[in-house]
């Protein structure tokens, strides 16, 4: 079975498209449970049959069966046999311990943008965050003040870097400059990726209190923790001194005013000569399928950012006294795209 750009079977059209389209929530949990309950992690252990899996995990055969047929429609398992699956390999991403696992993003998706959601109706009259309406403030206060939902959003981002932004830092190296500051890093796994191509150089993980012990961890993990500062904090009241600063998917989560406070106050405080890696999507200017689209409906229902067009970056940078220098070329067909600028002052 093929699908489409929405993950439905690509026959369906008309009414039996947008049918399957408006029950999409209901996928979505069905995702969520073959995640959380590790029903992918089972089955990518070679487990096919129902009446195994559910042991394994403590479910309910009849209804594994009936949830897993319905998810070989949208391509994420194949059905082999009366009640035998395997998962395909959009599938596979949804269990634990592989590389590129989305696991920790499917359970974080479900647990903290899903009901939030069910205010979207309210975002689209007044332009104001969903998620702001229904939590009663902002989505990273509530994340922040949440005990172990700080960790949980880490965890889930940094699925991304390992599986949905592909190769895109494979062969690229850093541009040049000694200390190397990741703005809202999360655990530092982007740039602990990227430090591996220069061992000759410093870093610095900064993002809010709340989140830095699991950058701590993950450091000490990686035995850096002589070479990588982790510091907590408000990056719109104070940013460490650099050479490199690296955003990695962090401008996409402001709207223009805030980001060109913060890219002001990394201009103001950066040393001479500063360079800037900007880690994102870029919403192509024509109307083809991309990835980036979907995820400005999450910008637009949790947070108060948005996907950008290279235009829109371009703009958005000079705002600042930034020049976009390229975007650089990578073999990786994610749709995650860097970006270098410099400071032009
Ligand atoms: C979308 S995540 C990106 C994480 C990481 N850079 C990556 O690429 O996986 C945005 C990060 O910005 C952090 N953040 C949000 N507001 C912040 C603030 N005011 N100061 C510092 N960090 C902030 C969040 O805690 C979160 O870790």
């Amino acid at each position: 079975m093929t699908t489409g750009g929405d993950g439905a079977p690509e026959q369906d059209a008309g009414p039996e498209r947008m049918v399957r389209l408006l029950a999409g929530f209901e996928v979505s949990q069905a995702l969520y449970a073959v995640a959380q309950l590790d029903i992918a992690t089972v089955m990518n252990e070679g487990v096919r049959g129902v009446a195994e899996i559910a042991a394994r995990t403590g479910t309910d055969a009849l209804v594994v069966k009936r949830v897993l047929r319905t998810l070989g429609d949208f391509g994420v398992v194949d059905q082999r046999g009366d009640a035998e699956f395997v998962l395909t390999d959009s599938g596979v991403t949804l269990a634990a311990n592989v590389p590129g696992s989305l696991r920790d993003l499917a359970i974080m998706l479900m647990e903290t943008h899903y009901l939030p959601f069910d205010r979207f109706v309210e975002t689209v009259r007044t332009g104001r965050p969903a998620a702001e309406i229904y939590f009663g403030q902002t989505f990273f206060e509530w994340l922040n003040t949440e005990p172990g939902r700080a960790d949980q959003f880490s965890a889930a981002m940094a699925s991304v870097t390992d599986g949905m932004q592909g190769d895109v830092f494979s062969g690229y190296r850093l541009p040049v400059g000694e200390v190397v500051a990741d703005l809202g890093g999360a655990d530092g796994s982007v740039l602990l990726r990227l430090l591996q191509e220069h061992p000759d150089r410093r870093g610095i993980v900064h993002d809010l209190p709340a989140v830095v012990p699991a950058a701590h961890t993950r450091v000490a993990d990686a035995g850096l923790d002589t070479r990588v500062d982790v510091v907590g904090g408000d990056f719109f009241d104070d940013v460490p001194v650099a050479d490199v600063y690296l955003l990695s998917t962090v401008l996409h989560d402001w709207d223009d005013e805030s980001c060109a406070a913060l890219l002001t106050r990394i201009a103001r405080t950066a040393r001479a000569g500063a360079r800037l890696v900007v880690v994102e999507m870029i919403m192509p200017e024509t109307a083809e399928v991309h990835s980036s689209k979907q995820v400005d409906l999450t910008m637009l229902g949790m947070i108060s950012g948005r996907e950008r067009t290279l235009t829109e970056f371009t703009d958005l940078l000079a705002s600042a006294g930034f020049r976009l220098d390229r975007v650089v070329p990578t073999a990786d067909t994610s749709s995650y795209e860097i970006i270098e600028a410099s400071l032009t002052g």
